[in-house]
């Protein structure tokens, strides 16, 4: 990656729409030594989403943008971005595709993180078609976002093994708790740490 960590941590945003698990543990890991990274903004596309708690409960900045309009959200997002010296984006759970100029100007510098292991299972209801064709494995992806949905540049996976009486929900909670241990990493990962 392009960005130099220097002194300074390199001032990120995280894009939510829901409960903000994946938030918590970009938090906790930002506030530890070796963290490359701080988590300096917070933006919810969802004036309701649960993870917009945190914001409130560590003192970061947060903006609710509805994207109705992608066009004129994505305009006020990029001037905010500019305002608080933004460099870097992670995506988690965020449910909104960004346009092809938005991730051009910031070209290599979002990541997202996908509840499977890609390229399989691109998109929506991942866990659902994963155990309907009787998948033994799943997992999660943590990627660069380019213009195509889940298909950027893979930085890190993990592999979950998928158990007899397996449901959505198990499924799901086991992947989560296993991307919240290979976001962080993925980004050590491409600041060579
Ligand atoms: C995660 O499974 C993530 O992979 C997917 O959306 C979910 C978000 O969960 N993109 P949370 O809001 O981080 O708890």
């Amino acid at each position: 990656m392009v960005l130099s960590t220097g002194y300074n941590k390199i001032r990120t945003a995280i894009f939510i729409s829901g409960t903000g698990s994946n938030l918590k543990s970009l938090i906790k890991f930002s506030k530890t030594n070796k963290s490359p990274i701080s988590v300096d903004l917070i933006v919810s596309n969802n004036p309701k989403a649960k993870g917009l708690y945190y914001a409130k409960k560590y003192k970061i900045k947060k903006k609710i943008l509805n994207f109705k309009d992608k066009n004129s959200s994505e305009n006020k997002l990029f001037s905010i971005l500019k305002v608080n010296n933004i460099k870097m984006i992670c995506l988690a759970g965020f449910m909104k595709i960004l346009s092809k100029n938005f991730i051009k100007k910031f070209n290599g510098k979002i990541l997202n993180i996908h509840p499977s292991l890609l390229p399989k299972y691109r998109g929506l209801n991942t866990h659902e078609r994963v155990l309907n064709n009787k998948e033994k494995y799943s997992g999660c992806t943590v990627h660069f976002v380019n213009s195509k949905l889940d298909s950027g540049k893979i930085i890190l996976q993990k592999k979950v093994k998928i158990t007899k009486n397996e449901t959505n929900d198990s499924l799901a909670k086991k992947i989560l708790v296993q991307e919240h241990k290979i976001y962080p990493k993925a980004i050590l990962k491409i600041f060579n740490l």
